[in-house]
């Protein structure tokens, strides 16, 4: 079985010292919670400080988005070389880059390879919208968005990854899939992250659901069989509920 697992992503917000604060917090209410892999992912602009407040702390520290390529003129971009000695984990492939910066699983797949070859662990991100769920195609769209971001990597390189199921109309709406749907999803995901490995490899890549994970709807979600952990979006600006809802997947079992 894969390793509990609780990441948040804090997307565009925090100033620099808001994000050493809030880790700062989370330093301590986190301490003492065995068992889960935990895992904060501020603004680029804070990884440093954030990094250097966590230094000698179980909490890991992740970026929200890398460059597929190793250097050069890509202004704006960060690359994964950068990233490297700060952050152990990115998150690629999120709905809000796929929908609003038009990113597409190729480009993707090419984050993850790099990520992996940087020895940075992805959390590749993947899930249907409302209208492709109403249309009955959301299995599809996820399976091809698994077949499209762990396009050509190795059973290993897929063992060394994580997979965050997130619908996007469930997130930053306050609706959560019931645990029923997130269940389906994620055993459906297991089976493909098996067909595109092994069977083995798959129980232990780290299967997270994210999506208006709270401090209400964590403990059930936690027992459900095929979730490892959670990608938690707003909560985990909250240090108190990003440390409830760590605590719910710490009794995992
Ligand atoms: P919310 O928890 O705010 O719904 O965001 C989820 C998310 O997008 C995490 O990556």
């Amino acid at each position: 079985m894969a390793n509990a697992f609780v990441a948040g992503n804090w997307k565009m917000n925090t100033s620099i010292s808001e994000a050493t604060m809030l880790a700062r917090s989370l330093r301590s209410g986190l301490l003492g919670i065995d068992g889960v892999t935990q895992v904060i992912c501020p603004p680029f602009v804070s990884l440093a400080g954030v990094a250097a407040e966590l230094a000698g702390s179980n909490i890991k520290v992740g970026a929200q988005n890398m460059h597929s390529e190793i250097k050069g003129a890509f202004t704006g971009e960060i690359a994964g070389s950068m990233l490297k000695g700060i952050c152990d984990y990115v998150i690629l492939g999120h709905s809000e880059r796929r929908q609003l910066l038009g990113e597409m699983d190729d480009f993707i797949n090419a984050k993850v390879r790099t990520a992996l070859e940087t020895g940075i662990t992805p959390i590749l991100c993947v899930g249907e919208t409302l209208e492709q769920r109403d249309n009955g195609e959301a299995a599809a769209i996820v399976q091809g968005q698994l077949q499209g971001g762990l396009l050509g990597l190795s059973a290993e390189q897929i063992e060394q990854s994580v997979v965050a199921y997130e619908p996007v109309w469930a997130i930053g709406t306050g609706r959560a899939a019931t645990p029923e749907m997130a269940q389906e999803m994620m055993g459906l995901i297991r089976q493909e992250v098996g067909r595109l490995s092994s069977v083995g490899i798959a129980s232990n890549v780290p299967l997270l659901y994210g999506g208006s994970v709270n401090t209400e709807n964590c403990l059930h979600l936690a027992s459900l069989k095929d979730l490892d952990g959670a990608l938690v979006g707003g909560a985990s600006l909250k240090p108190d509920d990003f440390v409830a809802i760590t605590k719910a997947f710490g009794t995992r079992i």
